[in-house]
């Protein structure tokens, strides 16, 4: 079978685990890499066999059937332009673009291209957003009726808040704008598009570099549903959780552990005596040794959720499968973190000049 050629573009840290990602596809393999850190790019292409260190965009994007993108975000509308130009396939790292205004370009060039787009939202492809995407599917959790996401970290375990010279701190709303995309593609997996209601953005005394809106909550809702999102730079509990709220159930999905957890314990009398959270934590108890062994052996397999997408690109380029990004998704996810990164920097803005 001939192979599609892909070259990758920007060889530092996620390069690692999209590299490890192409070498479980079929249909593709990466034959070039580029970065403007030649060394960089000369470590990546003798750690994975890679044959060609190509000199520049242009020259990798003539020579592959599939460009990967993982360079900063500031620098993908102009690298984007020139793979859709080409007419090649795109598979690009969030955040896509740092202005919507770039994403409208991106698209009205879309729709005249052979070349198709697939941004990286890998939390959709995680074992535990697909465990309890299948739960809600069928109906375990009745209607949704709020999404709950918590962002929690802090300097001292988040690269990305280190220091004061990280590319993620002038992005619209600072480092938030960076794990945004991913808060914003979860929800509307779950209920489909939500509308922006309401951003709350603090500057407290300990605010670090990288985000000096340390404090922050976000509000989405459509009729039915209330989405909340919460970014806080001062957690050393360090947590990425997603608790999905239904009539009937809840689902707690915890992402650092790629853990899902089905809560169903409807509240009466006798349950209360015995006490909800200590017959959740019984259950959780019984599902740990399958549920962790599962874990422990895709981690030895490299299963992961940027091998999971890469691998539905692969399927989708043969004809096998559906694109892993829609364009509406990506619609949804871009004009929305537009929205809420620039509103946060006019908060914060207005907060540090009283
Ligand atoms: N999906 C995820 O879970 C996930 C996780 C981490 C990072 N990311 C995303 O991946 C992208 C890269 O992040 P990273 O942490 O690997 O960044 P990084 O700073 O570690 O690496 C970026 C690399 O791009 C290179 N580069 C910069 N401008 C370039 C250009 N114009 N042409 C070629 N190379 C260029 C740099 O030299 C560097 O080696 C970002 O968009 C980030 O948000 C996604």
């Amino acid at each position: 079978m001939k192979k599609f050629k892909v070259g990758l573009i920007g060889c530092g840290h996620i390069s690692v685990t999209h590299l490890k990602g192409w070498q479980k596809a079929e249909a593709c393999e990466v034959t070039g890499v580029f970065d403007v850190n030649v060394e960089l790019a000369r470590q990546r292409a003798k750690a994975f066999g890679v044959g060609t260190i190509y000199e520049s965009v242009e020259a990798l994007i003539a020579g592959c059937d599939v460009v990967d993108v993982c360079t900063p975000p500031q620098t993908h509308s102009e690298i984007a332009s020139k793979v859709i130009e080409a007419g090649r396939h795109l598979v690009i790292e969030k955040p896509l673009v740092t202005d919507v205004g770039d994403w409208d370009r991106l698209k009205r060039m879309l729709s005249h291209s052979p070349g198709s787009i697939t941004v990286i939202h890998n939390l959709k492809f995680t074992h535990c957003v697909q465990t309890a995407k299948r739960w809600v599917d069928e109906g375990r959790v009745g209607d949704i009726i709020s999404l709950n996401r918590q962002f929690l970290t802090n300097p001292e375990t988040d690269r990305m808040l280190v220091g004061n010279t990280h590319w993620s701190h002038s992005l619209p709303g600072g480092r938030w704008f960076e794990t945004m995309p991913h808060e914003l593609y979860l929800f509307h997996h779950f209920v489909g598009p939500l509308e922006l209601d309401h951003v709350s953005a603090l500057h407290t005394p300990q605010a670090p570099a990288g985000a000096p809106a340390d404090e922050v909550m976000v509000t989405l809702k459509n009729g039915r549903c209330i989405g909340a999102i919460q970014y806080s730079a001062n957690c050393s509990l360090n947590k990425r959780m997603l608790y999905i709220y239904g009539t009937k159930g809840a689902v707690t999905v915890d992402l650092l552990s790629d853990y899902a957890f089905l809560s169903t314990s409807a509240d009466q009398k006798w349950k209360r005596a015995v006490g909800l959270s200590s017959m959740d934590a019984s259950r959780a108890l019984l599902r740990a040794i399958p549920d962790r062994s599962g874990y422990l052996l895709r981690q030895a397999r490299g299963d992961n959720a940027h091998a999971n997408i890469i691998r539905a690109f692969d399927s989708y380029v043969q004809g096998k499968g559906p694109a892993p990004t829609s364009t509406e998704e990506v619609d949804y996810v871009v004009r929305n973190c537009d929205k809420i990164g620039w509103e946060i920097d006019k908060q914060v803005g207005t907060l540090l000049a009283a």
